[in-house]
């Protein structure tokens, strides 16, 4: 069975993290995601993925290539300019040859697609859209079905007053290929605010399939942290890489852990990690591989990508690093705060309140100070 994964959007809501990385790519819990998208699609059934890039195409062919390596096979089908969500699977209608399902790049879920796949042909639907209860639709699609489940109503980011339903489009979708026949060619098209809309009129089967799966929209800042804390704690069906040491201690290959270090699960540590005397680890947290960390610091609530270094006493609290950065001794950085990559922090610094910091940033000494 085919899949088309929708990884074209510029991921500008997690700048900075999205400088050098494309949202689908940003690791979570030390692998990235698309990684790990592929491998549990993999295993639910899906043998061939054609994922539709436009932004940092490279990055994607350097780290996926062929997909033999993950056991599937991957195509990377680059658009010549946004064509829209609908507009990128149109781009690609020639590969493919049935029954297809389509994925936002950007959602964690432990959706069981097999589940989905049996409702969308019970019903001889055309389009079936995995649909999920949110407390607020404004950020979403609002979807509304009746008692058998077709849907009535598609309203692309409602207006509070418009808002007639909690559940929304979970950006998962099973189709028919004959659908892209509504969908003009070489455009930028979305589903969202063309093709759904048009299918209410022409009066094709498509159906909502409700469930309470774990879901999350993994491209908004706070959720990444949020992602994290819950595939920590077990609440999504989530497998990491690592071996566990201690109880909630993952590690990854082999670490430097001084013995007075207190390390409070859950937490995960990548390979070649070195921590110092004194330091304690508080989790939910991450530590990316080779990151060093001082005598002294406190990490608490944390995502760290790979090669950070942190000098002695310095608190990390509920912040995201990205890679290669270097924070000098006695800083903090907590509430949100997000330092993207090769980023050099001098020492006694303050960052709090979600403070970002772009690309190869470099703070002297106490420049934001106590
Ligand atoms: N190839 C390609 N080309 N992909 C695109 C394009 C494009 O022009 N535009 C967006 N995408 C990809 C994004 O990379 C992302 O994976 C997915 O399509 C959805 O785009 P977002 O920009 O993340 O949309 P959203 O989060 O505001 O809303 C969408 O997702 C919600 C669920 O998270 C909509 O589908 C909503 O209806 C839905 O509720
Ligand atoms: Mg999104």
């Amino acid at each position: 069975m085919k899949a088309v994964i929708l990884v074209g959007g510029l991921g500008t809501r997690l700048r900075p993290l999205t400088c050098n990385t494309p949202k689908p790519m940003i690791p979570l819990v030390n692998q990235p995601f698309m990684e790990y998208m592929l491998l549990s699609l993999r295993d639910q059934g899906i043998d061939e993925v054609i994922l539709a890039v436009q932004y940092l195409a490279d990055h994607f062919r350097s780290t996926l290539g062929d997909g033999s390596q993950l056991g599937i096979k991957l195509h990377i089908a680059e658009e010549p300019e946004p064509r829209g969500t609908a507009g990128a699977v149109k781009n690609v209608e020639h590969l493919l040859d049935g029954t297809t399902f389509v994925f936002n790049g950007d959602v964690l879920t432990d959706l069981d697609l097999q589940a989905m796949l049996a409702f969308h042909r019970e019903r001889g639907s055309k389009v079936t859209i995995s649909l999920t209860p949110v407390d607020d639709p404004t950020q979403y699609g609002l979807v509304e079905i009746d008692e058998t489940r077709r849907i009535k109503r598609f309203l692309e980011k409602p207006r509070a007053e418009d808002i007639t339903s909690n559940l929304i489009n979970a950006g998962t979708y099973v189709i028919e290929p004959e659908i892209f026949r509504y969908v003009p060619p070489d455009q930028f098209y979305m589903f969202e605010r063309g093709l759904f809309p048009v299918l209410m009129q022409t009066g094709d089967p498509v159906y909502g399939y409700p469930s309470r799966a774990y879901w999350n929209d993994i491209g908004r800042p706070q959720n990444y942290l949020d992602v994290h804390h819950d595939i920590l704690i077990g609440k999504v069906q989530y497998t990491f890489r690592g071996k566990e040491i201690a109880s909630r201690v993952w590690l990854e290959d082999t670490a430097d852990i001084h013995q007075s270090a207190q390390i409070v699960g859950p937490v995960v540590l990548g390979a070649g990690v070195r921590i110092g005397r004194g330091a304690s680890i508080i989790g939910p947290t991450v530590i990316g591989a080779h990151c060093t960390i001082g005598t002294d610091v406190t990490i608490e609530g944390s995502v760290l990508w790979d090669n950070n270094e942190i000098e002695e006493r310095c608190v990390l609290r509920s912040c995201v690093l990205g890679r290669g950065n270097h924070i000098g001794a006695h800083t903090l950085v907590s509430d949100g705060t997000i330092i993207s990559d090769g980023c050099s922090l001098g020492a006694e610094n303050r960052l709090e309140r979600g403070i970002k910091l772009w690309p190869g940033t470099t703070l002297k000494d106490q420049a934001i100070s106590f």
